[in-house]
């Protein structure tokens, strides 16, 4: 998660992601998040003679690099893909070995608040939440289509609903008179559900689950994690910031096992969270939790 403060454009978590990476000017490091480039500015202006590799699935977004000079250098190079299929893409540039991996996972501010996308609870578009345009499924296919049980599921599992059912059957009942086709629609279905005043939005939950269960999140992250680790080269490191539960889950447990059974240390055995002076300025950050491996040989 990135943010925007009077026109500058803050990464999250900037300098303990420059620590803990222990930066080699040589060394080979992967961006599995570009975004906004925010944090792979800071580490190719480290970057003597080594080489940066970012993913950014978004066509948009990965558009935006051309309007800047430092990502047209040699040392760079932004693969437009998920980053599941990060495996297939080393290979191909025939590198056996990384430094270093960032996953900032999730969206941006910028994505969240373009209409269009409909990620976003607070701005009413069409239900869509793809995170990349080739993809084909989209929010209103899984709400007019999916049975009232599947939709219950999804909410349950990916978004850790608890009404998620009553959630589920208002929708199901509300498709039959008419298509539920923009997220302010969706939005009043899911309200709805809710007696009670909340301080957290009551769509919040609901509207995580369809973005990850649409984009694949948790199964992309394993995958990538799984690659990178492999890849992971003596004494280099993997970071990750998560923002939500599932993500952290999957992280924790995946850094345990490998430390358990191979060589690598998990350097942060609590999570790692913004300092408050970061939150004053940048409030998305809040909710990051960052978590490290070490790969010691
Ligand atoms: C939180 S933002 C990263 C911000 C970035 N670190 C910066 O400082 O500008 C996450 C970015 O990762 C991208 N993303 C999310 N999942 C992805 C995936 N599976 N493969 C590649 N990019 C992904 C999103 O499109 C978004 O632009």
């Amino acid at each position: 998660m990135a943010t925007v403060n009077n026109g500058i454009h803050v990464p999250v978590m900037l300098n303990e992601v420059l620590d803990y990476l222990n930066l080699k000017k040589e060394g080979i490091y992967v961006d599995c998040t570009f975004g906004k480039g925010g944090h792979s500015r800071s580490i190719l202006e480290k970057l003597e003679k080594g080489k940066l590799i970012a993913f950014e699935w978004d066509e948009e977004t990965a558009n935006l690099v051309q309007k800047d000079k430092l990502f047209l250098s040699s040392q760079f190079h932004l693969i437009n893909d998920n980053f599941a299929n990060l495996e297939e893409h080393l290979k191909k540039m025939n590198i056996q070995e990384v430094d270093g991996f960032l996953f900032d996972l999730g969206l941006s501010s910028d994505q969240l608040a373009e209409e269009g996308r409909g990620f976003s609870y607070r701005l009413n578009s069409p239900l869509d939440m793809r995170m990349s345009g080739k993809s084909k499924l989209k929010a209103e296919d899984i709400i007019n289509n999916y049975s009232c049980e599947k939709l219950a599921d999804i909410f349950y599992h990916y978004g850790e609903e608890r009404r998620a059912r009553i959630i589920a059957r208002k929708i199901c009942y509300r498709r039959k008179k008419e298509k539920i086709t923009n997220t302010e629609q969706l939005v009043g279905i899911i309200a709805s559900c809710f007696s009670r005043k909340t301080n957290k939005h009551p769509a919040r939950k609901a509207f995580q689950a369809l973005r990850i269960f649409i984009n694949n999140e948790l199964e992309n992250l394993t995958q990538a994690l799984e690659v990178a680790l492999k890849y992971l080269t003596l004494d280099g490191r993997i970071i990750v910031i998560s923002y939500h539960s599932l993500e952290d889950r999957i992280v924790k447990q995946l850094f345990k096992k490998m430390s358990l059974e191979n060589n690598f240390y998990v350097v942060t055995k609590k999570p790692l969270a913004p300092n408050s002076e970061e939150i004053s300025y940048n409030h998305r950050a809040r909710s990051a939790k960052m978590r490290v491996i070490f790969h010691h040989g």
